[in-house]
């Protein structure tokens, strides 16, 4: 049988399709079925691209690296959204649409403010971006690509109002302020003294474009499975916030601040690898379904991000700060060695959370921060999946439980 497939996959060109239908073919009948979904294709999609081998991240066609170099969020929104980078025109109007549509309903001020300090912020995001369908009774008419654009546009200006009004506690939150851009109203939302500083606003800025995107992971499927159901916008985006914010996607920026602050010291860092891997346990921030080198997203941050904010005249950086990014590169240099023949890599979660300490964020609000950014692509996805009339998801099982049995009625007595 194998060699039949073979046989018509050898007629497929594309060595790098046929050795993925290779993959998928050997997956089923070894198994049966796809644990994680793991090398599935389940959409078309033009949003974003991996090359996984050799470390290419694309939006649209456009290489991480060169948009980060040269882009905004508005740039990227717009590439994300409509397909193409948008003339200086449109760039205008985009963040002026952006900065007029971040107000949101007192009453939603209202919840948002009277959340319980136990919750998680990304639960209190997702459960406030929920409550934001009030204000949009006409959110299941999803008929129109315009319309759909013009509801994303909307709930990406509003995403970081909720975090600037929970944090703040205050309705008022931002009201008669002025911003230069969008990623200067989103530092605004969580360090007001920053966000007055063009480096940092920058800084952020390119954090935000490198999170933009990252084609089918755990959280886009989430969009794109309950978009799929015709639920609205705001059910879609709340899935893939809950979504991102465990360990193993999202969350994973928090735990690497945890873990290096737990570690203490760089000496430190290699029982700290072998106790873990004893324990059976992952190390955070390391590894990906995709990469099998270095992730871009992380290479940038490490390049071209951290250097600026660890030069040695930056005033905003201490001892203690220092002290997690010398761990940090212990790690990094450790994990190289050690992990090299698995192909395991640091992920973009593994530096992220050092630049976000830098601006002074607390670590339980990293992955509202990465949310923030992935909402564009989110949105861009969700859009996307409507205009290409995809099927509901509903996935097959293979069943592993009981046969068919019957109550037994004086079993119950
Ligand atoms: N630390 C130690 N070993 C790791 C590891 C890590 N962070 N990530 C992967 N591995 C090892 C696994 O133990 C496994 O080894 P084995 O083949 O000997 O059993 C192998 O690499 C494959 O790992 P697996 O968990 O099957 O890969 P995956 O594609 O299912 O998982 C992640 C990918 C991202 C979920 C996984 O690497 C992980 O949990 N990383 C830590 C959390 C993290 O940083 N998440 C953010 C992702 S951007």
């Amino acid at each position: 049988m194998l060699s039949q497939i073979k046989e018509a996959l050898s007629n497929l060109e594309n060595k790098k399709l046929k050795e993925k239908y290779m993959q998928i073919i050997i997956t089923m009948f070894e198994k049966g079925y796809f644990p994680g979904l793991e090398n599935i294709p389940v959409a078309k999609s033009s949003v974003s691209n991996i090359d996984g081998e050799n470390g290419l991240l694309t939006f649209r066609g456009y290489p991480i690296q060169e948009l980060a170099n040269n882009c905004s969020y508005e740039d990227v929104c717009f590439l994300l959204l409509k397909g193409d980078l948008p003339i200086p025109q449109e760039k205008k109007e985009l963040k002026k649409q952006l900065l007029a549509s971040k107000g949101i309903d007192s009453k939603i001020k209202e919840t948002i403010i009277s959340m319980n300090d136990n919750l998680h912020p990304m639960y209190m995001l997702s459960s406030s971006v929920l409550q934001l369908q009030s204000n949009d009774p006409k959110c299941f008419d999803l008929d129109q690509y315009t319309v759909n654009l013009n509801r994303a546009i909307q709930l990406i200006a509003k995403l970081p109002t909720i975090m600037g009004v929970y944090q703040t506690q205050n309705p008022e939150f931002a009201q008669g302020k002025t911003f230069d851009s969008f990623a200067q109203y989103i530092l605004y939302c969580f360090n007001q003294e920053l966000a007055a500083k063009p480096k940092w606003v920058n800084i952020l800025d390119k954090l935000l474009i490198l999170h933009g995107d990252h084609t089918m992971n755990n959280s886009t499927f989430s969009v794109r499975a309950v978009g799929s159901s015709k639920a609205s916008i705001y059910a879609s985006i709340s899935s893939a916030i809950n979504s991102l914010s465990g360990p193993l996607h999202g969350g994973a920026n928090e735990k690497v601040i945890k873990m290096l602050t737990e570690i203490g010291a760089p000496e430190n860092v290699e029982s700290y690898i072998q106790e873990q891997l004893k324990a059976g346990e992952k190390i955070m921030g390391l590894g990906h379904r995709v990469y099998r080198t270095y992730d871009p997203r992380a290479l940038y941050l490490k390049e071209e991000i951290l250097p600026q904010i660890f030069a040695e005249d930056s005033p905003e950086v201490n001892s203690k700060l220092e002290n997690l990014y010398n761990t940090a590169q212990k790690m990094e240099e450790i994990a190289l060695n050690k992990f090299a023949d698995k192909k395991i890599f640091p992920n973009i979660d593994f530096w992220s959370g050092l630049v976000l300490r830098a601006m002074k964020i607390e670590p339980k609000y990293f992955t509202t921060i990465f949310a923030l950014g992935r909402i564009m692509g989110w949105c861009a996805h969700w859009v996307e999946n409507l205009e290409v009339k995809n099927k509901i998801f509903r996935p097959n099982q293979l069943y592993d439980g009981f046969n068919t049995r019957h109550v037994l009625r004086d079993q119950l007595k």
